[in-house]
C-alpha cells in the first residue's frame, strides 16, 4: 500500500447490539419477504425495478455486458422522467396530491401539487426552447434550494436536455470550470439568497463566471431577493419569470428518450483536482433510484417525506427529486439550516408536516446529538415510520442517540451507503427484512455484489479491512465520465479488474470490512478525497489552490477527525522563504480556498512548516500527517528522508488548538 493509502480512519468495531424492525413496521413495509435476494441474482430481477417505471417503448434487454464496463440497461426502452415524475400521477387521478412541500428559510411555506409542479415545468420547459435549447444540450442549472431547482431539473428532462446541477455554494471558478467542461451554453441561476438572515449575492458570482468563460451564455436569473437585492440584468440574460409568463399555459410534449440517453451530469471531486463529469443514464437510473426509494426509504405515494439533503449534490437529485417524485409522494424541500431561527428547526418542519420518513447525515445526527435531546423532545414526532442515513459512517452512539429520540425506538434506520457514480442506495438493510446492526451499513442490495478485497483483488477474510468494490453492474451507476471513457476505465475499472478474464469490479475508493453475514461496516476513503459533512473534496483540489497562493512552496491537506466525531480539513504548508512569517499567506490561502472551490473547503487549520515530511523517494507522507492531525501514536518514521521535521510539526499542530 502506497503511502497515500490507509484502511481510513479506523473505528472500533461496531460496538451496538443488534436490533430488529418492530412488527408495527414489518406489517405495513413495502417489501418483506427475504426471496427478494434470489429474485435478483439475475439481471432480470431489476424489472421489478423498471415496472415501477412508465415506459414510451418497452425495453428488450435488461442488461446488455458486451462492451464492459460500458454496461446498457434496459436497451430498446424509451421514456421520460419528467413524464414519470408528474404527467402519469396526474392521469392516474392524482392532480390535487401535493409534489413539492418547500420551507423556505424565512418561514415561508410554499405547496405545489403535482398539477402546479406540471404547470411550472412546461412553461418553462417551453421557454427553455424558445432560448434555443434543444435535446442533449447540456443545461447548467446553480440554484440554491429553492422551488425553481427541480422545476428546471424537470424541464430539461422533459425536452431531453441533460441537466448539470452546481451546487450553490460553489464558486465562480468552479462553476465556470464546470459550464466550460460540458461545454454547456445555458445557465438557469438566481440574483441571490438568503444565508440566515442575510441577502447573499449569486448573480455577482455568475458575472465572474461568465467573465472567465470563452464562449456565449445565455443566462436564466430567478429573482429570489427582490427589493432586498436589486440586480442588473445584462446582455443574454432573461428575468426567470417574465420569460416564463410568455409561455403561461404552454405544455410541452416530453420527449421519449432512449433508456441509454443521458439524464443528467454531475460533477464531483476525484483524485486529481479536475472534477469528474459523472454521466446518468435515464432508465436504469429512474428505475434504481424509484426501486430504491421504495425498497429501502419504504417511500409510500400517500407519505410526506423528507430528505434534508441539499439537491446540489446527488442525494438531492436521486432522493428528493426524481426517487420520490417518480413514485408519486410528497418530499419536502427544506431552504434553510438545521439551527436556524433555533436548534429544533427541523422538529418543528416534522411535526407540522407530519413527516413519514426522515433522511439525514450522521454529520447532523452529531450535532442534534451534541445539542441535546431537549430540541426534539418538545415536538411530536409520532408522524416518523423510517429514518435513513447517508454521506458517511455513522457510529453506534449517534445512532442509538437517533434510533431513540428521533424514531422512539420504533423506527427502522437505514445506513445506505452509496456514491455519486453509484447513482443510487447500494449498501443498506431492507427496512422490512434485515436486522440492524449499529456501525455496519447493511449487507448489499439485492442484485448488488459488493466484496471486500486486498491489494491483488482476493477477497479478504470476513472481519479484515480491506477495498470495497461492486464485482456485478447495476442499473444506476455511472455510464461514463464527460470527460471521457478512458477517464471512467482509469478511475474505476483499472485497479481491481482484469479485461483479460472479462472481470470488470468497480473500484468504490472505499475501504470497508465484511463480516460473516455479509453485513459491510465501511470504513472511509482510501483515495485522495475526503469527505466533510457528508461533502466529497479533493485533497488535491485544495493543495493546488492553496499552491496558487504567492510565497507558498508546498502543501498537503488531510483530513482529521474532531472531538465531535467531524471530518475537519488540516492543511500543512511550507512556504519559500522571505515568507516565513508573513500573515498574509494564511489570508491569502483562505480567499483563494474560498475564490477557487468554495466555503466548503475552508481548512479548520493550517499548519506552517519550514518542509514537509517525505520519503527518501520524494514523496510527501500524508499518512503520517494524518496521524500528526489526529494526534495519534506515530509508526515508524525511518522511512522519512527529514524525520526532524516530525516533532516540529507536532508542536506547531499544538499550537494550532
Ligand atoms: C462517499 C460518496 C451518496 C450520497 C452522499 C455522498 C461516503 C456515503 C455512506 C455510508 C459510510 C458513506 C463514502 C462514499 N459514504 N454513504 N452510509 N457509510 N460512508 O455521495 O459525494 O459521491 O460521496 O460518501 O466514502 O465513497 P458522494
Amino acid at each position: 500500500m502506497d503511502d497515500r493509502n490507509g484502511w481510513g480512519r479506523e473505528r472500533p468495531a461496531p460496538t451496538g447490539s443488534p436490533r430488529n424492525p418492530s412488527p408495527s413496521f414489518v406489517d405495513q413495509a413495502n417489501v418483506t419477504d427475504d426471496r427478494i435476494h434470489e429474485e435478483f441474482d439475475e439481471p432480470a430481477g431489476w424489472e421489478r425495478a423498471a415496472d415501477l417505471l412508465t415506459w414510451d417503448e418497452p425495453y428488450g434487454t435488461v442488461l446488455e455486458d458486451e462492451d464492459a464496463p460500458f454496461y446498457r440497461w434496459f436497451t430498446g426502452g424509451e421514456l421520460n422522467a419528467s413524464y414519470n415524475c408528474l404527467d402519469r400521477h396526474i392521469e392516474a387521478g392524482r392532480k390535487t396530491h401535493t409534489a413539492i412541500r418547500w420551507e423556505g428559510k424565512r418561514g415561508e411555506r410554499e405547496t405545489y401539487t403535482y398539477q402546479d409542479l406540471f404547470v411550472e415545468v412546461n412553461e418553462l420547459a417551453a421557454a427553455l426552447g424558445e432560448l434555443g435549447v434543444g435535446e442533449d444540450d447540456v443545461v447548467t442549472i446553480y440554484l440554491p434550494m429553492i422551488p425553481e431547482l427541480p422545476i428546471a431539473m424537470l424541464a430539461c428532462a422533459r425536452i431531453g436536455a441533460p441537466h448539470s446541477v452546481v451546487f450553490a455554494g460553489l464558486s465562480a471558478d468552479a462553476l465556470a470550470t464546470r459550464m466550460d467542461a460540458a461545454d454547456s451554453e445555458y445557465l438557469l441561476t438566481c440574483d441571490g439568497y438568503y444565508r440566515r438572515g442575510d441577502a447573499f449575492n449569486q448573480k455577482s458570482k455568475v458575472d465572474n463566471a461568465r467573465i472567465a468563460l470563452d464562449h456565449d451564455v445565455q443566462t436564466v436569473v430567478v429573482d429570489r431577493l427582490g427589493d432586498d437585492l436589486p440586480h442588473v440584468l445584462g446582455d443574454g440574460e432573461r428575468d426567470y419569470h417574465d420569460l416564463c409568463a410568455e409561455f403561461t399555459g404552454e405544455t410541452v410534449e416530453p420527449v421519449s428518450r432512449d433508456a441509454e440517453d443521458m439524464l443528467f451530469l454531475m460533477y464531483t471531486s476525484g483524485t486529481t483536482g479536475e472534477p469528474k463529469g459523472v454521466v446518468h443514464s435515464t432508465g436504469g437510473y429512474l428505475a434504481h433510484v424509484a426501486w430504491t426509494s421504495h425498497a429501502v426509504l419504504d417511500v409510500k405515494p400517500e407519505d410526506t417525506y423528507w430528505c434534508a439533503a441539499d439537491i446540489g449534490w446527488i442525494t438531492g437529485h436521486s432522493y428528493i427529486v426524481y426517487g420520490p417524485l417518480a413514485l408519486g409522494t410528497t418530499t419536502v424541500m427544506y431552504e434553510g439550516t438545521p439551527d436556524y431561527p433555533d436548534r429544533d428547526r427541523l422538529w418543528e418542519i416534522v411535526d407540522r408536516n407530519a413527516v413519514d420518513v426522515f433522511y439525514t447525515a450522521p454529520t447532523a445526527i452529531r450535532a442534534f446529538m451534541k445539542w441535546g435531546e431537549e430540541y426534539p423532545a418538545g415536538h411530536d414526532l409520532s408522524s416518523l415510520r423510517l429514518l435513513g442515513t447517508v454521506g458517511e459512517p455513522i457510529s453506534p452512539r449517534p445512532w442509538e442517540w437517533y434510533y431513540e429520540h428521533i424514531g422512539d425506538e420504533e423506527c427502522p434506520i437505514v445506513d445506505t451507503w452509496w456514491q455519486t457514480e453509484t447513482g443510487a442506495i447500494t449498501v443498506s438493510t431492507l427496512p422490512g427484512i434485515d436486522e440492524m446492526r449499529p456501525g455496519a451499513a447493511g449487507p448489499a442490495l439485492p442484485g448488488i455484489d459488493a466484496r471486500v478485497v486486498d491489494d491483488s483483488g482476493t477477497e479478504v477474510e470476513p472481519g479484515e479491512p480491506g477495498y470495497l468494490v461492486l464485482a456485478r453492474p447495476w442499473p444506476g451507476m455511472a455510464r461514463t465520465l464527460y470527460d471521457g471513457d478512458d477517464r471512467f476505465i482509469e478511475e474505476y475499472w483499472t485497479r481491481f479488474s482484469d479485461p483479460e478474464a472479462d472481470r470488470w469490479w468497480y473500484e468504490s475508493g472505499d475501504a470497508a470490512r465484511i463480516d460473516e453475514d455479509g453485513y459491510i461496516t465501511v470504513l472511509g476513503r482510501v483515495d485522495d478525497v475526503i469527505n466533510v459533512s457528508g461533502r466529497r473534496l479533493s485533497t488535491m483540489e485544495i493543495e493546488s489552490a492553496i499552491a496558487g497562493v504567492d510565497g507558498v512552496a508546498e502543501a498537503a491537506v488531510v483530513g482529521r477527525t474532531s472531538g465531535a466525531g467531524d471530518t475537519e480539513i488540516c492543511a500543512y504548508v511550507s512556504t519559500e522563504s522571505g515568507y516565513d512569517s508573513d500573515p498574509t499567506v494564511r489570508r491569502s490561502i483562505f480567499d483563494n480556498i474560498e475564490s477557487t472551490i468554495g466555503t466548503i473547503a475552508r481548512p479548520a487549520a493550517v499548519v506552517f512548516t519550514p518542509e514537509l515530511p517525505k520519503t527518501r523517494s520524494g514523496k510527501i507522507m500524508r499518512r503520517l500527517l494524518e496521524d500528526v492531525a489526529n494526534g495519534e501514536e506515530l509508526g515508524d518514521t525511518s522511512a522519512l528522508r527529514n524525520p526532524e521535521i516530525v516533532g516540529e510539526i507536532q508542536a506547531e499542530i499544538g499550537n494550532e488548538g
